[in-house]
């Protein structure tokens, strides 16, 4: 089960929570490098916290197993495990200054070098000059610095983080991001950051666990869920998809598939198309579509509904003749943009295409992301 395990990972095996009748995490098997920055990414009510509060020994598993390294921690206490959480209330201590708060824990298990330890990491978070105020007199944003020094401190196997940054606002959340990946990287400890924010998880994390109604539905480094997503839930969950309706034509070479979408034959990696499905999605992502015919094998045209320029790029709603409007992002590097009404043709090139199982719901998902434009 703990395939490649090493010494520090953490490793969940078939780990299970009910609630009476309800399952919140089905069998989840995870193995969490040592020293990574790993996010647990899903819709609200998908089993984050369900599964953090386990590895933390806030709940006890309905079944399976925990272990970092060799050593099966299921059974240890909350308070024996070598793992610190970060919640999204700070729950400092409002009477104590900032240095206290730090070195409250390592203090009372009789540690000598406690303010020592706790300058350290404040100088890490960057709050060596805020050390003896309180924490009512810092800024949301510090005083989740301070939260994150506190758990820092202790030095712990695994740090647990659920949605840190939730309660921050969008410019502070974006800088916090960038400052939480300097500080993992300074420190080296294996965190695992809970948050139903695409965004975030993917400019943060080394590696991906998307969960769904409980279950893992697909695991892996930022670019090949957003490139290669296996299901109509990760393609629509992160980020934009455009899916469209197709059946898989006998033949192709080892390389490339042709598929038949709307009496149109299109062509896609042989390597981006499931084994043994007929009946497919044929998914593209916006930014890969080109306005002309200069973008690749796969044509198409339409008509533009929608025109929405923003800054960088530009948005189009291209109409196809069966009705469905895909989207086509277009950077807005000089070149002419296409207006409204205008008929022009879609192309893209076959590597940048993706096929999922047709048994699907094209929108899973979909409705679930939670854009904070
Ligand atoms: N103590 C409990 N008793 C019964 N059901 C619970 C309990 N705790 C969680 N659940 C249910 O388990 C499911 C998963 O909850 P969990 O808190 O793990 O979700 P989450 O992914 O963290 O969501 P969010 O993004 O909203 O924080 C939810 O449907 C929730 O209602
Ligand atoms: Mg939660």
């Amino acid at each position: 089960m703990s395939k490649q395990q090493g010494k520090g990972d953490l490793g969940l095996v078939a780990l299970t929570k009910s609630f009476a009748t309800f399952t919140a995490v089905h069998p989840l098997d995870l193995v969490v490098p040592q020293g990574s920055f790993f996010a647990l990414l899903g819709p609200s009510g998908c089993g984050k916290t369900t599964t953090l509060r386990m590895i933390a020994g806030l709940e006890e598993p309905t079944s399976g197993r925990i272990r970092i390294g060799d050593s099966d921690i299921t059974d240890t206490k909350a308070y024996q495990r070598n793992v610190n959480t970060v919640f999204q209330s700070y729950a400092l201590f409002p009477h104590m200054s900032v240095l206290d708060n730090v070195m409250f824990g390592l203090r009372r298990r009789g540690d000598k070098d406690a303010k020592a330890k706790a300058k350290e990491v404040l100088e890490l978070v960057q709050l060596e000059q805020v050390a003896s105020k309180k924490p009512t007199q810092l800024s949301g944003g510090m005083q989740q610095r301070v939260a994150l020094a506190r758990a820092l401190v202790n030095r712990p196997d695994v740090l647990l983080l659920d949605e840190p940054l939730g309660a921050l606002d969008l410019k502070l959340r974006r800088q916090m991001q960038i400052e939480l990946k300097r500080i993992q990287q300074e420190v080296g400890l294996t965190f695992i950051h809970v948050t139903h924010d695409q965004e975030e998880a993917m400019t943060m994390a080394d590696s991906i666990a998307v969960m769904n109604a409980g279950r893992l539905e697909q695991l892996g480094d930022p670019a090949t869920l957003y490139e290669q997503p296996r299901s109509t839930f990760v393609a629509n969950f992160l980020g934009q998809s455009n899916l469209l309706r197709a059946t898989v034509n006998p033949g192709g070479t080892d390389h490339v598939v042709t598929v038949r979408a709307h009496d149109t034959d299109l062509e896609v990696s042989r390597e981006h198309l499931p084994e043994g499905v007929r009946d497919v999605w044929l998914g593209v992502r916006p930014e890969k579509l080109r306005l002309g015919e200069g973008g690749g094998p796969n044509q198409l045209r339409g008509i533009v509904r929608d025109v929405s320029f923003s800054g960088v790029a530009t948005q189009y709603s291209v109409q196809m003749p069966w009705g469905q409007e895909l989207i086509v992002v277009q950077q807005n590097d000089g070149t002419a943009r296409a207006v409204l009404g205008e008929t022009v043709t879609v192309s893209w090139a076959a590597q940048h295409g993706f096929a999922l199982d047709a048994s699907q719901d094209a929108e899973a998902g979909a409705e679930l992301v939670d854009d904070h434009g």
